[in-house]
């Protein structure tokens, strides 16, 4: 059976033209210890649930999906280490990465677990030989620059993570995290750092991305301008699946640390990957932060679905695609330390679950929202007014830590996210604008019933980090198995990466841009003009 001929998605139709008219006013009014039932603490994690248009009846509704759906099925085969990733053969693991129970871990027979352990010892002691001085750059001057080169997953995630463990950087320690092949970029990161106490991490799971091949090469540029071809070994380190590939670069083997094709790129932060982490913040920081995405596996492979975070999390998600045409979903960290996480999430959600197909080739009936988000208070100010009295329903992450820093901002914060949420449950009927002409009392009311999950950290710890990120990576992974997608693989990014390619040479003038639309080939000779 198709998605949308099952009975559970019948019978979740019928419900929501149901809630579509009962206000979420209303199931508060009814149930004073609604908050009790519908948010769950785990850990340092508490997730209220409770401002969705949503009712246990609902719950059960979107829980019946999730059977009809063998959701539990797929989650034991991830954890298995079946090929889930169908289109590309491979199995999907990162969940060993951050295994630090040891339990085996098998993919296509083989415990993986060996040598996630010894990769990780390895990436411990390198980072310690250079946070302690005893690896040094050629002139035998310590390190005080990490320069990450990488795209993708092999940038955001680990720049997201260092940036909200900032507090565990080191002063004579920098970090940065160079993506964009504008130079620009790379020379402002470089103009105030001195070669021979910098070095760069080069993270490419295939060793091969356009993007990083060029930033990699001018950072080698500079190395070799200021210290010599010889330095190249002692200032630079790789992350790959591509062995061969870092050692034609140059990069010592003791410096290349692998990858494996059961870790998908936005998936990859937890292993070494995770490098300039684990030097700029430390090894002991990285792996509490491993701790606490293995604390949410433990929850995802083992709680009932009804209490389930990720489970719960991706049916509410699912419930407003497919019943309320919401087309995306607003994250809204309202913590500085957090401000990078919409674009991590925008690559763990669109990239895995941005998908046209399903397991078997066929269409969609639906996939993936747009993903957005920016720090909280200052999208109140700029994209709110959209959420608030827009005409498309856009349900709400806010994410808060509830203690850290100067608690005095702290408590503004909280009092705008927790209002925020409200604002927009509640809304504001025509006849509660008080103090205006009649004839504005439609500018200024508020449809309300915008539904929102506020996701509460008892403070940015390591350990919250990584249970909040797992949170996110089990919940897209339960809406692909709803929807019926593969959310591991991304054949979406080879159209235009091709194209590039063999643009290239017309962009450069090397030939003409023979066969192309009148509108590139325009574009194209628009820039060649300013070369003449
Ligand atoms: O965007 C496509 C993609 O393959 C991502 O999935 C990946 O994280 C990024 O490019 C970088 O790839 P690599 O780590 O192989 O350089």
């Amino acid at each position: 059976m198709t998605l949308t001929t099952l009975p559970a998605w019948t019978a979740l139709g019928d419900h929501a033209r149901t809630m579509a008219d009962t206000p979420m006013r209303a199931l508060f009014a009814a149930d004073p210890q609604r908050f009790a039932k519908f948010s769950r603490r785990l850990g340092p994690l508490l997730i209220d649930y409770s401002k969705h248009r949503a009712t246990a009846e609902t719950l059960a509704l979107l829980l019946k999906l999730a059977e009809a759906r063998e959701v539990e099925k797929g989650r034991a085969a991830m954890f298995a280490g079946a090929h889930i990733n169908t289109t590309e053969n491979r199995a999907v693991l990162h969940v060993a990465l951050r295994n630090l129970g040891g339990r085996a871990m098998k993919v296509d027979g083989v415990d993986v677990m060996p040598e996630v352990r010894e990769t990780r010892a390895r990436l411990k002691a390198f980072a310690d030989d250079v946070r302690n001085g005893t690896r040094l750059g050629a002139t035998g001057q310590k390190f005080r620059h990490i320069v990450n080169i990488g795209i993708g997953g092999s940038h955001l995630g680990p720049m997201f993570v260092a940036d909200a463990l900032k507090d565990f950087q080191r002063d004579d320690l920098s970090v940065a995290f160079v993506s964009n092949p504008d130079r620009a970029q790379l020379d402002e990161v470089l103009k105030d750092h001195d070669p021979a106490a910098t070095l760069f991490t080069i993270s490419s799971k295939t060793f091969t991305t356009a993007e990083t091949t060029a930033n990699a090469n001018a950072a080698r540029a500079w190395i070799v301008a200021a210290l010599g071809e010889a330095a190249v070994t002692k200032h630079f380190a790789a992350v790959s699946t591509n062995l061969k590939g870092a050692a034609a670069f140059g990069i010592a083997s003791d410096s290349v640390f692998p990858m494996w094709d059961w870790v998908g790129g936005r998936y990859s932060l937890w292993s070494a990957i995770g490098l300039p982490v684990i030097i700029a913040c430390g090894p002991d920081a990285f792996e509490r932060l491993l701790a606490g995405a293995e604390a949410m596996d433990k929850h995802f492979e083992t709680a009932p679905a009804e209490e389930n975070l990720p489970i719960v999390l991706a049916l509410l998600g699912v419930w407003y695609t497919e019943f309320f045409n919401a087309p995306a979903l607003a994250v809204l960290p309202y913590d500085h330390r957090l401000k990078l996480l919409p674009s991590h999430l925008q690559q763990v959600d669109m990239e895995s679950n941005g998908k046209a197909v399903t397991l078997d080739g066929s269409p969609v009936a639906s996939s993936g929202p747009i993903v957005f988000g920016g720090g909280g208070a200052d999208s109140q100010h700029s994209f709110f007014q959209l959420l608030h009295q827009g005409p498309r329903l856009i349900p709400c992450d806010f994410i808060v830590a509830l203690r850290g820093g100067d608690q005095a901002s702290r408590e503004l914060l909280l009092s705008n996210a927790f209002a925020q949420t409200e604002a927009l449950m509640r809304g504001r009927h025509p006849s509660e604008v008080v103090g205006t002409a009649d004839a504005l009392k439609p500018h200024r009311s508020f449809a309300g019933n915008r539904p929102s999950t506020t996701i509460l950290l008892d403070e940015l710890t390591p350990e919250s980090l990584g249970m909040l990120i797992a949170l996110y990576e089990h919940k897209v992974f339960v809406q692909g198995l709803i929807w019926g997608i593969n959310s591991f693989d991304q054949w979406g990014v080879e159209l235009g990466k091709e194209m590039a390619t063999s643009l290239l040479p017309a962009v450069r003038g090397e030939r003409a841009p023979e066969g192309r639309d009148s509108s590139t080939a325009g574009l194209v000779a628009a820039y060649r003009a300013t070369r003449r």
